[in-house]
């Protein structure tokens, strides 16, 4: 296990750390008794305009400050849907792909986001250029709509306007080593992913607990920090928090990139992840053939001639070791893989790939289209 992944006391530090630097923007109704009071202040937010009949206020808190209403839908439900969001190089990378996923999600939700793209966009950089992040940080946003203030109860008509909150702190991603030496995955099997009709995994939602359960299953009895989701029928689906991909390398692919097969779970058993549909591009653009694959079985994973990375805006692209105790090719990080986290590194490196976060009000129109 990556050093300093489980105990408490790191996670304590993680959350002092945090609550020193971070600073969230939060946006809702105001409901007096239940709005928290410092929203109230004139001093510290302002009223913002809303389509909805009840009066909305924002401002920028520090986390001590401010939280989420004990009646808010997300936290009595997990009513909402979110995005994390890294900055890297001074932009926020990949954004307009987040905020036409979050739109995305937030529609099959029914929750109304209340804001556009353009007054979210100057909200969340004003924010961001409030944190005094480090050189070591890794800052990242965790941008959150939820069904907001509501009665007891889960119905949603019942429910007064949405919350918006955009955390920006740092997140700890693996350490250095595990990138060098690749991870285990372990796999959960009796837990398993659920297909739309129980709950579309390309809504992310912050509802969890279907893969809070599978990874206390997967990695039980072991010091793994992720496993393998199977769907209903015992294919792979993803891993709890990130999209999984295996590379098959077929004979002569040495000279023939085309021989190099870059296989990932279909969209309808995973969320349609941002890291997972920038490395099947840069596949293609590497000349390697890609697979969305709906038939993919966990011992496909294992064996000679075989590379098994995960993808996630949090593990970026992760090698894998070993699943379920069975060695990955020869158990190191494969060419194939050192190749695309090259790429990908390389790609946050280019300015067109996001925002910078100083960027005014005609930079951010243009780089949404808006
Ligand atoms: C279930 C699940 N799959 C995949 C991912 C990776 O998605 P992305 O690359 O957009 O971060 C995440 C990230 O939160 C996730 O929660």
């Amino acid at each position: 296990m990556p050093a300093g992944y489980s105990t408490v006391e790191s996670a304590l530090d993680t959350l002092l750390e945090v609550g020193r630097k971070a600073r969230a923007f939060v946006s809702m109704p105001v409901v007096e008794g239940l709005t928290p009071r410092v929203l109230l202040d004139p001093a510290r937010s302002s009223a913002c305009t809303t389509s909805g009949d009840i009066p909305r206020r924002h401002g920028i808190f520090q986390l001590d400050e401010i939280g989420l209403p004990l009646l808010d839908h997300d936290a009595l439900y997990g009513d909402a849907c979110f995005e994390g969001i890294l900055i890297k190089h001074g932009r926020v990378f990949l954004l307009r792909e987040h905020l036409d996923r979050m739109w995305r999600s937030a529609l099959e939700l029914s929750i109304a986001i209340p804001y556009d793209r353009l007054s979210l966009t100057l909200h969340l950089l004003e924010t961001i250029r409030q944190v005094a992040f480090e050189p070591k940080d890794n800052p990242y946003i965790r941008l959150v709509v939820s069904r907001g203030l509501g009665d007891l109860g889960i119905n949603p008509k019942k429910c007064v306007g949405s919350t918006l909150f955009a955390l920006v702190s740092t997140i700890r991603l693996y350490p250095r080593e595990a990138y060098e030496n690749g991870i285990p995955l372990g796999v959960a099997r009796t837990i398993r992913r659920p297909g739309a009709t129980v709950l579309d995994p390309r809504i992310k939602s912050n509802n969890y607990l279907n893969n809070v359960l599978a990874l206390q299953e997967g990695c039980d009895g072991s010091s793994n920090v992720e496993c393998v989701m199977l769907n209903q029928e015992g294919f792979v689906a993803e891993a709890t928090v990130d999209n999984i991909f295996v590379v098959l390398k077929e004979e002569g692919w040495q000279k023939d990139p085309s021989r190099v097969r870059v296989l990932t779970p279909s969209p309808f058993y995973c969320l349609n992840g941002i890291t997972r549909l920038t490395i099947l591009r840069l596949a293609r653009e590497l000349g390697y053939t890609t697979e969305e694959s709906p038939t993919l079985l966990p011992l496909d994973l294992v064996g000679q001639n075989r590379e098994v990375f995960m993808t996630g805006t949090g593990a970026f692209v992760m090698p894998i070791s070993s699943v379920a105790g069975h060695r990955v090719g020869n158990g190191k990080p494969g060419e194939i893989t050192r190749a695309l986290l090259s790429r990908i590194t390389e790609t946050m490196a280019e300015p067109g790939c996001g925002l910078d976060i100083h960027a005014d009000s005609e930079m951010v129109r243009c780089y949404l289209g808006a």
